[in-house]
């Protein structure tokens, strides 16, 4: 298994390219399979997630085309996917596919609306909690599919196809509006989703979906109203930039002081955290080009954050924040209320030095002047790259191990940090 090899201490300077993001980029490729005509989506990221979506649907019939590099294209531009689904010649989802990545369940709404059946396993994903899939099985329901369990599997039937319903959920899902909205665009009638996850990725499939013929509205808000169509049509559509994947190097070079043009990101798609770093004393301006992240001679000063939905601070960026404010001059307090079991990080922020306490959802985290480079491991994505983030700052070497959590994720991550001169480098197993 590859490991990453970094020797702390360097600033950062210079230009990052914000890739597109994954949490969009994968409903998007699962949004093919509500048209048998061409979806084309430009600015993918290289991710492994992407491949293996690519496997999932490919068995069920769909064709993923990459298309080749146009003059002028660099490698820091994101892909371009071509994808058909045509005829879709299986509408189960296996066990050894949909375990080794959570979203591939979302499988489950267009195959539904499409097909009017679809058995899909029950997902894997990061460990980072129990994950229930019961609030995407209520969304179907209320749009009048029946549903049974058998063997890890969810099956999904509507025989007579799906019927618009009121969905009212109680708690804000990502992955339970992504289905809602998908299952209902195809559904006879309107559809109202009420709590609504506001998350700007769902603004993007919706947006997207919109091109492919649907009729959404009120997407980016709490309550998306959708009015069933027969059929949707190939559209082209450019995947938006990755919120997390900015807030994460905004985050490193706050860690390591410098100066670093993260290009092509956009500050409304996460301003709760950059106020933040903004709090504890970084520089942060807006470009044409994408945000300026600076931090000179100054330390950091501590914060206090509970992760909410968007708007509020996001839990996929809590890990990189707690590595963070292990540098910061006195005590930090983060609250983590989306996921239980998303601490995994802090016995190996300990490893480098950290002072972390527990409590429940609550860590206490007391910055210390120095952090010491060690063997260091990690048990989820979020995890593995702040664990990245605190080794930049760490005197020594630290070796980071199971970078393939990274690989789901970031796309060319030691290069985009060697190219702003991190001392960064991968050994290949
Ligand atoms: C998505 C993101 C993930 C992010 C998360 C929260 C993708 C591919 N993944 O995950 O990176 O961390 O949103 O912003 O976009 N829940 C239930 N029952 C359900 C579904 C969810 O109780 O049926 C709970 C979850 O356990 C969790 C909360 O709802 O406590 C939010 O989860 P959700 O927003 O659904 O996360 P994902 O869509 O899995």
């Amino acid at each position: 298994m590859d490991r990453i090899r970094i020797s702390g201490g360097r600033k950062l300077s210079g230009t990052i390219p914000i890739s597109g993001a994954k949490n969009a980029a994968l409903p998007l490729m699962i949004a093919s399979l509500l048209t048998d005509q061409t979806l084309i989506l430009e600015n993918v990221p290289a991710l492994a997630d992407v491949r293996q979506l690519r496997r999932i649907l490919g068995n069920h019939g769909v064709d993923v085309m990459y298309a080749g590099k146009r003059p002028g294209e660099t490698p820091h531009d994101g892909q371009t996917l071509h994808i058909s689904a045509a005829q879709i010649v299986d509408t189960t989802a296996p066990y050894e596919m949909v375990s080794k990545m959570r979203a591939s369940f979302w499988v489950i709404a267009p195959l539904l609306a499409r097909m009017g059946e679809a058995r899909v396993s029950m997902p894997g994903g990061c460990s980072i909690g129990t994950r229930p899939v019961d609030l995407l099985i209520m969304a179907m329901e209320r749009l009048g599919a029946e549903i049974e369990i058998e063997s890890g599997y969810v099956i999904a039937r509507a025989k007579n196809g799906l019927k618009g319903g009121e969905i009212v959920f109680p708690k804000v899902t990502v992955g339970g509006t992504h289905t809602a909205l998908m299952a209902a665009t195809l559904a006879q009638g309107t559809t109202v989703i009420e709590n609504a996850a506001r998350e700007p990725e769902i603004g993007d499939v919706a947006d997207c979906l919109n091109k492919m013929g649907a009729r959404i509205t009120g997407a980016s808000t709490s309550r998306i109203v959708i009015e069933g169509v027969a059929k949707l049509s190939g559209a082209r559509h450019s995947v938006l930039p990755d919120r997390i994947e900015t807030g994460t190097y905004a985050m490193a070079v706050a860690m390591t002081g410098g100066d670093v043009l993260l290009e092509g990101a956009r500050p409304e798609l996460l301003q709760s955290a950059l106020d933040l770093l903004q709090q504890a004393g970084v520089e942060i301006t807006t470009t044409n080009h994408g945000i300026r992240v600076a931090r000179n001679g100054a330390g950091l000063e501590p914060v206090a954050v509970t992760t909410a939905p968007f708007p509020g601070f996001p839990t996929d960026l809590q890990a990189q924040l707690m590595a963070l404010m292990t540098r910061a001059n006195g005590t930090s307090r983060i609250t983590e209320t989306i996921f239980e079991n998303r601490f995994m990080h802090v016995q190996e922020l300990a490893r480098l030095g950290a002072r972390i306490h527990l409590d429940g959802e609550t860590a206490t985290i007391e910055g210390v002047p120095r952090l010491k480079g060690a063997q260091v491991m990690a048990t989820d994505l979020r995890a593995s790259v702040s664990l990245v983030i605190a080794a930049l700052a760490a005197e020594g070497e630290t070796i980071v191990n199971r970078v393939y959590h990274l690989d789901r994720g970031f796309e060319r991550l030691e290069s985009k940090l060697a190219n702003c001169g991190a001392a960064i480098e991968r050994l290949s197993a």
